[in-house]
This record gives C-alpha cells, sequence and structure tokens, in this order.
C-alpha cells in the first residue's frame, strides 16, 4: 500500500510566529479512581499544596501500588465523556481531530525530538480523524526502557519512576486546603502511592486550521476551580528534575523544559512546578515555571536548543496535510522511527475503524 511521507526536517522553514492558537477551553472532565474505576466528572481532582523540604522521594517505594497499563484502552474513556457531553447538550462535539493529549505532544516536540519514535493509529468518521497509541508499540518501549543497564550507584527506572509519583502525593491535597486539617497535610508523607487515580480534562483548542478535541491528565488546581464555566482554570502540573550542577545537565534541562512546556501548552495548563532532586531522590527546592514564557526563555538566556513557534508552526502544517491524506474508513498507522526526518503515514486495514472507536461511540453517533 501506498505510503505517505510529511518530512519534519529541515524546520527552519517552520519559523515565524503566524499560526492562530485557540485557548484551550475544558469542556468535560472524567476520573479514574484508586481501583482504575472510572467515572464522568472530577471526583479525582487534587488541589496543590507545596510539600515540606526537604523531601525525600524514596519513603514507601515498597509499598508502591503501580498501575498496569500495558492493557489497550484505545479512545475508549475519551469517547465515553464526549458521548456523554453530546447527550447531555444534544449537540454534536465538532473537531477535526480527537485524541490524547499525549499523541499531540508526540507531534508537537518532534521537531526537536529526532531520537525518539511514535506509531499511532488513525481513523476518519463523520469528517473526524481520531488518533490513538499503538498499544503494541508502547508495550515494546517500555520493556526497551525496563531492560535499559542503570550506570552503578544511579537509582533504577523503576525507582525514579516511583520518585515522580511520591512527589505528586506530597505536593497535593485531596480537598481544597481551607477544608484540610494540619494532620492531614502532614500525613501526606505515609500515603500509599498510587498512581491509578487520574483526574481527566477534556478540552478544545486548536492550532492553525485544526480544531481538536483533546483529553489528557493534570496533576491539580492551584486553588478551586471556578464557578463560571468560561473562566480559565488555574492548573498545575507537578515535575521532578534532577538539580543542575553543570553546563551539561543544564542543558538536558532545557531540552525537559521542551516535554514540560508541549504538555502543558496543549491543555493550557499555566503554572509548571519543578521539584529539583538530588542524585539519592530528596528535593531540596522548588520553582514555580509559568507554561507560556519557556519558549521565550529557552531562546533568550538558553542555548535555544528548541523554538515554540517551530513546534506550532509544524503542528499546524503536518495536520493541515493529514487532513488531506486520511479522508476514509479503515486504519491508518502514522509512524516517525528512531531517529529518522520523516513521518510516515499508510494504511494499514481497508476498512472500518478497528477497535478504535467503540461500538457504543459509533451507534451513539449515527443515531444522532
Ligand atoms: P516526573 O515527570 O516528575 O518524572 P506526569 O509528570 O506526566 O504527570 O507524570 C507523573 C510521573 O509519572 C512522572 O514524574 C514519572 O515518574 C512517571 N512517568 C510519566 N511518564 C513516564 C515515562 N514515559 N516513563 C517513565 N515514567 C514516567
Ligand atoms: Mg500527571
Ligand atoms: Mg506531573
Amino acid at each position: 500500500m501506498s505510503r505517505a511521507r510529511f518530512d519534519i526536517q529541515p524546520v527552519d522553514r517552520f519559523g515565524g510566529s503566524g499560526t492562530t492558537i485557540r485557548r484551550p477551553r475544558e469542556i468535560a472532565c472524567f476520573s479514574y479512581d484508586q481501583n482504575r474505576q472510572f467515572s464522568l466528572g472530577d471526583s479525582s481532582i487534587s488541589y496543590y499544596y507545596p510539600p515540606d523540604l526537604p523531601a525525600d522521594l524514596n519513603i514507601g517505594f515498597n509499598t508502591f501500588q503501580k498501575l498496569n497499563d500495558s492493557a489497550d484502552e484505545h479512545l475508549d474513556a475519551l469517547l465515553d465523556t464526549i458521548t456523554a457531553l453530546e447527550k447531555e447538550t444534544e449537540k454534536k462535539c465538532e473537531a477535526d481531530i480527537i485524541t490524547w493529549r499525549g499523541m499531540m505532544t508526540k507531534i508537537l516536540t518532534a521537531p526537536f525530538d529526532m531520537m525518539n519514535g511514535f506509531e499511532m493509529n488513525a481513523t476518519c468518521f463523520q469528517g473526524t480523524i481520531f488518533i490513538e497509541e499503538n498499544n503494541e508499540y508502547k508495550n515494546r518501549q517500555k520493556e526497551v526502557q525496563r531492560n535499559q543497564r542503570m550506570p552503578p550507584g544511579m537509582a533504577s527506572q523503576e525507582q525514579m519512576m516511583y520518585w515522580g509519583y511520591k512527589f505528586e502525593v506530597l505536593s497535593v491535597l485531596r480537598q481544597p486546603w481551607d477544608s484540610t486539617t494540619r494532620a492531614e497535610i502532614e500525613n501526606r508523607q505515609n500515603e500509599v502511592v498510587n498512581n491509578s487515580a487520574q483526574y481527566c480534562s477534556v478540552v478544545k483548542t486548536g492550532i492553525g486550521h485544526t480544531r481538536m478535541v483533546l483529553g489528557g491528565e493534570v496533576d491539580a488546581v492551584w486553588d478551586c476551580k471556578p464557578d463560571r464555566k468560561e473562566d480559565t482554570i488555574h492548573w498545575v502540573e507537578l515535575k521532578t528534575s534532577a538539580e543542575i550542577r553543570n553546563d551539561r545537565d543544564m542543558l538536558k534541562y532545557e531540552r525537559k523544559l521542551l516535554k514540560f512546556w508541549a504538555q502543558s501548552f496543549l491543555l493550557g495548563v499555566p503554572t509548571i512546578i519543578v521539584g529539583f532532586r538530588d542524585q539519592e531522590g530528596i528535593v531540596h527546592r522548588l520553582e514555580e515555571l509559568d507554561t507560556a514564557s519557556i519558549p521565550g526563555k529557552v531562546k533568550k538566556v538558553g542555548r535555544g536548543s528548541w523554538d515554540g513557534n517551530i513546534c506550532i508552526n509544524f503542528t499546524a502544517a503536518f495536520f493541515d496535510w493529514l487532513k488531506q491524506t486520511i479522508q476514509e474508513d479503515g486504519i491508518w498507522r502514522i509512524r516517525k522511527q528512531e531517529k529518522s526526518p520523516v513521518i510516515e503515514v499508510f494504511k494499514v486495514e481497508d476498512s472500518g475503524h478497528g477497535d478504535i472507536l467503540s461500538s457504543a461511540f459509533t451507534s451513539w453517533r449515527s443515531s444522532m
């Protein structure tokens, strides 16, 4: 079957600041609880409250309740949430693209991430392209990551992953702070870390000519969700990062900022809290980043290792092209191989929507 190719390089052709961006607005939300049970609404929302420092992220590693995410969840939770919204509003949620925020992050960062690859599945239904992660690829990547040898003296991948979740637990409250007791704040240290619970925001946004509906996890809200739907929500993204000791670390951190920025920019998360940790997993200081000003800082005071405008213009152009490429049903693979400067798109199934779309969703949409 024929392969369509979209060149990522040279990225200079995507320079400038001409692309219009629609501010992401939350249209719905859903939650998973500690047992990974799905529900509509915000039952798993968390409230930011700074951790006590220094914070030891190792504590409780032996009791970590880690989610097994090897099963393929497709777009199910996102589509169920959209269906519920459409039933409530009696209006079709129009978009050119519906996908997880994680897929968009991979596209948005592709111009400055030669090394990594990705594989996604896509299908077109009622004029919208639905994109999911290719689950076999995801599981293969995880296996590679698990088997990666760490230099002697360094923490294992598993331990470092725990640090990230532990930092989140130490930095949030289950209720707004004015409804939380001092004892509850102090008890965060003893909480068992369980990464099944999540709050996911579903937003409407747009880049260039492409309207998108994206679903993605948000870690916490700064204060409270505003009562008025049109008001922006002060979301907070929590991150840990190794303390910067030299120029090499600085460059590494700057590259990491690309991921932080892309992930938060897409859902409209205005603030990122970075907990800087040492090699032993102890956080000694916090830094508050304003998402919107990250690209400017990287350009002006950093090494300029990436350019946010190029990412945005590239994404706009890629989706203009993708909409021309995927216009019928069937399943398409969207693939970038490691170290490759191109994104390939090719058909892997001639008709239908595979498992990308649940039958509940296609039946609902066909009955509208
Ligand atoms: P850090 O980002 O602080 O390392 P997120 O920041 O996206 O909310 O993710 C929370 C944590 O999940 C991360 O914390 C990290 O511990 C873990 N995590 C997320 N994506 C990961 C990946 N691709 N590989 C390993 N761990 C990951
Ligand atoms: Mg998170
Ligand atoms: Mg986080």
